[in-house]
Protein backbone atom coordinates (compact mmCIF):
# COMPACT_ATOMS: atom_id res chain seq x y z
CA UNK A 1 0.00 0.00 0.00
CA UNK A 2 2.80 2.17 0.67
CA UNK A 3 1.73 6.03 0.83
CA UNK A 4 -1.66 5.06 -0.65
CA UNK A 5 -2.92 5.39 3.12
CA UNK A 6 -5.06 7.95 4.19
CA UNK A 7 -3.53 9.35 6.76
CA UNK A 8 -5.72 11.32 9.15
CA UNK A 9 -5.27 13.16 12.38
CA UNK A 10 -7.44 15.26 15.08
CA UNK A 11 -6.69 18.03 17.30
CA UNK A 12 -7.31 16.98 20.73
CA UNK A 13 -7.63 20.20 21.78
CA UNK A 14 -10.42 21.34 19.62
CA UNK A 15 -12.34 18.01 20.15
CA UNK A 16 -15.98 18.97 21.43
CA UNK A 17 -17.37 15.98 22.81
CA UNK A 18 -20.92 17.71 22.95
CA UNK A 19 -21.17 18.03 19.15
CA UNK A 20 -21.82 14.30 19.42
CA UNK A 21 -24.32 14.11 21.91
CA UNK A 22 -27.34 12.69 19.65
CA UNK A 23 -25.21 9.66 19.09
CA UNK A 24 -24.90 8.90 22.58
CA UNK A 25 -28.28 9.61 23.54
CA UNK A 26 -29.07 7.10 20.62
CA UNK A 27 -27.25 4.46 21.41
CA UNK A 28 -28.05 5.03 25.66
CA UNK A 29 -31.82 4.56 24.25
CA UNK A 30 -30.97 1.46 22.42
CA UNK A 31 -29.50 -0.17 25.75
CA UNK A 32 -25.88 0.07 24.15
CA UNK A 33 -23.29 0.57 27.02
CA UNK A 34 -20.01 1.71 26.80
CA UNK A 35 -17.45 0.85 29.09
CA UNK A 36 -13.36 -0.12 28.83
CA UNK A 37 -11.40 -3.31 28.77
CA UNK A 38 -9.89 -1.50 31.67
CA UNK A 39 -13.25 -1.63 33.84
CA UNK A 40 -14.59 -5.07 32.47
CA UNK A 41 -11.17 -6.56 33.56
CA UNK A 42 -8.20 -7.07 31.60
CA UNK A 43 -8.09 -11.15 31.65
CA UNK A 44 -7.40 -13.50 29.11
CA UNK A 45 -11.23 -14.20 28.17
CA UNK A 46 -11.87 -10.50 27.57
CA UNK A 47 -8.67 -10.79 25.31
CA UNK A 48 -9.55 -13.70 23.26
CA UNK A 49 -13.49 -12.19 23.17
CA UNK A 50 -11.70 -8.77 22.34
CA UNK A 51 -9.70 -11.04 19.26
CA UNK A 52 -12.53 -12.57 18.00
CA UNK A 53 -14.87 -9.13 17.84
CA UNK A 54 -11.67 -7.74 16.06
CA UNK A 55 -11.44 -10.26 13.73
CA UNK A 56 -15.50 -10.19 12.85
CA UNK A 57 -14.99 -6.38 12.06
CA UNK A 58 -11.73 -6.45 10.47
CA UNK A 59 -13.41 -9.24 8.37
CA UNK A 60 -15.05 -5.67 6.37
CA UNK A 61 -11.47 -3.79 6.07
CA UNK A 62 -10.99 -3.58 2.47
CA UNK A 63 -8.10 -5.76 1.26
CA UNK A 64 -7.20 -6.83 5.00
CA UNK A 65 -6.69 -10.70 4.22
CA UNK A 66 -6.20 -13.29 6.68
CA UNK A 67 -6.37 -12.03 9.67
CA UNK A 68 -3.79 -12.56 12.50
CA UNK A 69 -3.61 -16.03 15.25
CA UNK A 70 -4.45 -15.51 18.25
CA UNK A 71 -0.92 -15.24 19.46
CA UNK A 72 0.21 -13.04 16.52
CA UNK A 73 -2.26 -10.77 17.95
CA UNK A 74 -1.86 -10.99 21.26
CA UNK A 75 2.29 -10.17 20.42
CA UNK A 76 1.27 -6.89 18.21
CA UNK A 77 -1.81 -5.58 20.62
CA UNK A 78 -0.84 -6.68 24.10
CA UNK A 79 2.29 -7.56 24.98
CA UNK A 80 3.71 -3.81 23.49
CA UNK A 81 4.47 -0.80 25.76
CA UNK A 82 1.73 0.86 24.48
CA UNK A 83 -0.76 -1.13 25.09
CA UNK A 84 -3.12 -0.27 28.25
CA UNK A 85 -6.44 -1.54 28.75
CA UNK A 86 -7.96 1.85 29.64
CA UNK A 87 -7.57 3.12 26.04
CA UNK A 88 -9.54 -0.26 24.62
CA UNK A 89 -13.44 1.20 24.42
CA UNK A 90 -15.91 -1.91 24.16
CA UNK A 91 -19.61 -1.46 23.24
CA UNK A 92 -21.87 -3.66 24.97
CA UNK A 93 -25.43 -4.85 23.84
CA UNK A 94 -26.41 -6.71 27.18
CA UNK A 95 -23.82 -8.92 28.02
CA UNK A 96 -22.50 -8.86 23.75
CA UNK A 97 -19.70 -7.01 22.98
CA UNK A 98 -21.03 -5.36 19.61
CA UNK A 99 -18.22 -2.89 19.23
CA UNK A 100 -14.48 -1.79 20.30
CA UNK A 101 -12.54 1.31 19.66
CA UNK A 102 -8.29 0.79 20.70
CA UNK A 103 -6.40 3.20 21.32
CA UNK A 104 -3.21 3.45 22.24
CA UNK A 105 -0.42 6.09 23.87
CA UNK A 106 2.77 7.31 22.25
CA UNK A 107 3.75 10.55 24.01
CA UNK A 108 2.44 13.69 22.14
CA UNK A 109 0.30 11.47 20.17
CA UNK A 110 -2.42 8.92 20.43
CA UNK A 111 -3.33 6.39 17.84
CA UNK A 112 -6.35 4.84 16.58
CA UNK A 113 -5.13 1.36 15.84
CA UNK A 114 -8.96 -0.34 15.32
CA UNK A 115 -12.85 0.60 15.60
CA UNK A 116 -15.15 -2.21 14.66
CA UNK A 117 -18.75 -2.65 14.97
CA UNK A 118 -20.74 -5.84 14.33
CA UNK A 119 -22.52 -5.66 11.28
CA UNK A 120 -25.85 -6.33 13.10
CA UNK A 121 -25.23 -2.74 15.21
CA UNK A 122 -23.61 -0.82 12.59
CA UNK A 123 -25.52 2.90 11.70
CA UNK A 124 -26.75 3.84 15.01
CA UNK A 125 -24.07 5.75 15.69
CA UNK A 126 -22.20 3.15 18.37
CA UNK A 127 -18.55 3.84 16.61
CA UNK A 128 -18.85 7.77 17.24
CA UNK A 129 -19.95 7.15 20.53
CA UNK A 130 -17.29 4.71 21.40
CA UNK A 131 -14.53 7.39 20.06
CA UNK A 132 -16.02 10.49 22.00
CA UNK A 133 -16.15 7.86 25.19
CA UNK A 134 -12.12 7.11 23.80
CA UNK A 135 -11.23 10.78 24.26
CA UNK A 136 -11.51 10.74 27.60
CA UNK A 137 -7.97 8.49 27.64
CA UNK A 138 -6.50 10.09 25.08
CA UNK A 139 -6.86 13.43 27.05
CA UNK A 140 -5.50 11.38 30.62
CA UNK A 141 -2.39 10.52 28.36
CA UNK A 142 -1.22 14.02 27.65
CA UNK A 143 -1.76 13.43 23.99
CA UNK A 144 -2.42 16.67 21.90
CA UNK A 145 -3.05 14.61 18.14
CA UNK A 146 -5.18 11.33 17.60
CA UNK A 147 -3.34 9.52 14.59
CA UNK A 148 -5.06 6.43 12.46
CA UNK A 149 -5.13 5.68 8.57
CA UNK A 150 -7.46 3.63 6.44
CA UNK A 151 -7.75 1.56 3.26
CA UNK A 152 -8.87 4.34 0.97
CA UNK A 153 -11.65 2.38 -0.15
CA UNK A 154 -12.68 2.29 3.68
CA UNK A 155 -15.18 5.03 3.06
CA UNK A 156 -17.52 4.31 6.22
CA UNK A 157 -14.21 4.54 8.37
CA UNK A 158 -13.05 7.60 6.34
CA UNK A 159 -16.13 9.43 6.46
CA UNK A 160 -16.89 8.25 10.57
CA UNK A 161 -13.46 10.05 11.62
CA UNK A 162 -13.91 12.95 9.51
CA UNK A 163 -17.55 13.37 10.62
CA UNK A 164 -14.99 13.31 14.16
CA UNK A 165 -13.21 16.54 12.71
CA UNK A 166 -10.22 14.18 11.78
CA UNK A 167 -8.31 15.83 9.02
CA UNK A 168 -5.59 15.45 6.23
CA UNK A 169 -2.24 14.37 8.40
CA UNK A 170 0.29 17.11 7.45
CA UNK A 171 3.06 14.58 6.80
C1 LIG B 1 -16.44 1.95 10.18
C2 LIG B 1 -17.39 1.40 11.25
C3 LIG B 1 -16.59 1.23 12.55
C4 LIG B 1 -18.52 2.42 11.48
O1 LIG B 1 -19.27 1.97 12.62
P1 LIG B 1 -20.81 2.41 12.85
O2 LIG B 1 -21.10 2.22 14.29
O3 LIG B 1 -21.69 1.74 11.87
O4 LIG B 1 -20.76 3.96 12.51
P2 LIG B 1 -21.75 5.06 13.09
O5 LIG B 1 -23.15 4.56 13.07
O6 LIG B 1 -21.19 5.55 14.38
O7 LIG B 1 -21.61 6.17 11.95
C5 LIG B 1 -21.04 7.38 12.24
C6 LIG B 1 -20.70 8.11 10.97
O8 LIG B 1 -19.77 7.37 10.20
C7 LIG B 1 -20.06 7.57 8.81
N1 LIG B 1 -20.49 6.30 8.23
C8 LIG B 1 -20.77 5.17 8.90
N2 LIG B 1 -21.10 4.19 8.04
C9 LIG B 1 -20.99 4.71 6.81
C10 LIG B 1 -21.19 4.19 5.50
N3 LIG B 1 -21.54 2.90 5.30
N4 LIG B 1 -20.97 5.00 4.44
C11 LIG B 1 -20.61 6.30 4.64
N5 LIG B 1 -20.42 6.85 5.86
C12 LIG B 1 -20.61 6.07 6.92
C13 LIG B 1 -21.14 8.65 8.78
O9 LIG B 1 -20.49 9.92 8.80
C14 LIG B 1 -21.86 8.41 10.09
O10 LIG B 1 -22.52 9.55 10.58
P3 LIG B 1 -24.09 9.78 10.24
O11 LIG B 1 -24.80 8.55 10.74
O12 LIG B 1 -24.46 11.01 11.01
O13 LIG B 1 -24.17 9.91 8.75
C15 LIG B 1 -18.02 0.06 10.82
O14 LIG B 1 -18.57 0.21 9.52
C16 LIG B 1 -17.06 -1.13 10.81
O15 LIG B 1 -16.91 -1.80 11.82
N6 LIG B 1 -16.42 -1.39 9.65
C17 LIG B 1 -15.50 -2.53 9.54
C18 LIG B 1 -14.22 -2.32 10.31
C19 LIG B 1 -13.44 -1.13 9.82
O16 LIG B 1 -13.31 -0.88 8.62
N7 LIG B 1 -12.88 -0.38 10.78
C20 LIG B 1 -12.06 0.76 10.48
C21 LIG B 1 -10.65 0.35 10.33
S1 LIG B 1 -9.78 0.60 11.85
Amino acid sequence: MGDQWVKLELDVASFDECRFAKYVTRCRADGIRLTTLAELGDTPEHRLALYELNKECSADIPERGEFYSYEEYAERRFAVASYDPRGVVIALDGDFWVGMAATSAHGDFAFNEMTGVRASHRGRGISISMKTFGMSFVRECGASKVRTFHHPLNESAISMNRNLGFVDAVD
